[in-house]
């Protein structure tokens, strides 16, 4: 054998055996990534440190999934600040005229002025979240699906939960709480929608139905179809180094505002998916018209109390799960899985969507849209439930009691007591 035959076989030899080290390599990965799943998918009790006694090479995985998460991140935020550089410092208020020449007054003094409200604020939010933490923790109390671990969460579940990987930002959206909003600014942040091939810069230019329309954002349940069988991982990793917030309100008020929303002002949709089957349960109507006009014309309304009815009802969840404008907060956020840095209330929301941007470091970027909707006040309560039977309140109350407690909302004793 000559010296260069030798050198060529000794090359192919080695050529193979790296192929097979790297098949080799991800087969690890493949089945340490399944390992990962089922020891993590079991109820936390069973396996206390099931975190420490992975294999080495998901740890390395972990690591290297993290840096090129990290590198990424880094990357587009780098990009971002490049980008914004030569654009006026406040876009989103550019529209009115005097109350842009405030904002900019506003913007200049923030650090003397506003520190008192940025103390207090973070203050606020550690309450809040401890508040969520020492509930969560506390096993006298319980409430459906609590006890279960973030794996045990179906896919669809987590739909909610909208990932903005450029500033490294998870928003879980609660329809009838400002979530319009939250979402356009989202849309905005990640870029996710394009205006004539130029990305939005003004949350309020961006069309409402746009806004809901689910292919407009990134959810987590839709890692799947772009990851595969590392999504959960991803996931995870995502929520250990993202921001992740939600914005909550009072229960009751919550309602009332989804039915004001939904049955007193014309929807076609919701009147053919919901509004006639009450009528028809609560009311004994036999036959109804097809259209929400004909309806509102003749005189047929669902009425709050057909909608309590409806939600106490059994049978309602036997046929599907509630629709998100009435589901409970626990079961569209998962606050006991999910460690939420930053929860906003509707009842402070100027305050707190000025201090969430602050702390998400995109103030510079753009304002939280204000809102001109009539919007459902707290005080109205007592009103609407004033025809609603003690019994049914008792049993909505309990219905709803884990959004109550979470967010530390007190129980509406005014309404519950005679
Ligand atoms: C758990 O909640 C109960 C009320 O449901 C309360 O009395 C108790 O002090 C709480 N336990 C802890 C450890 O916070
Ligand atoms: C949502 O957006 C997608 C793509 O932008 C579009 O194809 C679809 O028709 C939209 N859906 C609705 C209900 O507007
Ligand atoms: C409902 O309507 C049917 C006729 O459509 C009538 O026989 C029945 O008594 C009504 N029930 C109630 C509770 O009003
Ligand atoms: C807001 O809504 C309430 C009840 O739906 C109504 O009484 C009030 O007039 C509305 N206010 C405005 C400004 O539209």
């Amino acid at each position: 054998m000559t010296k260069a035959r030798l050198f060529r076989l000794s090359v192919v030899l080695g050529s193979i055996f790296m192929i097979l080290l790297i098949i080799v390599y991800w087969d690890n990965v493949g089945t340490a990534h399944f390992y990962l799943h089922t020891t993590l998918s079991r109820p936390q009790g069973v396996l206390p440190t099931a975190g420490k006694d992975n294999p080495a090479s998901l740890l390395e995985m972990d690591d290297f999934l993290e840096n090129l998460l990290n590198s990424n991140l880094k990357k587009n935020m780098d990009v971002g600040r490049k980008a914004e550089k030569p654009k006026p410092p406040l876009r989103a208020s550019s529209k009115p005229g005097a109350s842009n020449l405030e904002e900019n007054v506003r913007g200049y003094d923030w650090p003397t002025r506003e520190t008192n409200m940025v103390l207090d604020q973070a203050k606020l939010q550690k309450e809040r979240r401890q508040m969520l933490q020492d509930w969560c923790a506390n096993s006298s109390f319980s409430f459906p699906t609590k006890e279960r671990t973030f794996d045990d969460i179906p896919n669809y579940e987590l739909n909610h939960l909208i990932v903005d990987d450029r500033h490294g930002i998870i928003y879980c959206y609660v329809p009838k709480v400002a979530c319009t909003n939250w979402k356009r600014v989202m849309i905005v942040l990640s870029e996710s929608l394009m205006d004539q091939g130029v990305p939005y810069v003004d949350p309020l230019d961006i069309p409402r139905e746009n806004v809901h329309n689910t292919s407009t954002h990134f959810t987590f349940n839709k890692f799947w179809r772009r990851y595969g069988k590392f999504s959960r991982h991803l996931m995870k990793i995502k929520l250990k180094k993202y921001t992740k917030f939600l914005f909550v309100r009072d229960p009751f008020v919550r309602l009332i505002s989804a039915f004001r929303s939904k049955f007193e002002l014309a929807n076609e949709e919701f009147y053919r998916r919901f509004a006639i089957p009450m009528l028809k349960l609560y009311s004994n109507y036999s036959s109804l018209p097809t259209s929400v006009s004909e309806a509102f014309e003749g005189g047929f309304r669902v009425s709050f109390s057909d909608f309590i009815q409806y939600l106490l009802d059994p049978r309602t969840e036997k046929l599907a799960p509630f629709n998100e404008h009435w589901r409970q907060v626990y079961r569209l956020c998962h606050p006991c899985q999910i460690d939420y840095d930053f929860v906003g209330k509707l009842e402070t929301l100027d305050e707190d969507a000025t201090y969430l941007l602050q702390l998400l470091k995109v103030d510079h970027l753009l304002h939280f849209p204000p809102s001109y909707r009539n919007r459902t006040a707290n005080s109205w309560e007592e009103d609407w439930f004033a025809k609603i039977p003690m019994a049914w309140r008792q049993r909505l109350y309990k219905l709803y009691e884990a959004d109550f407690v979470l967010f530390g909302y007190p129980k509406p004793e005014n309404l519950l007591k005679n």
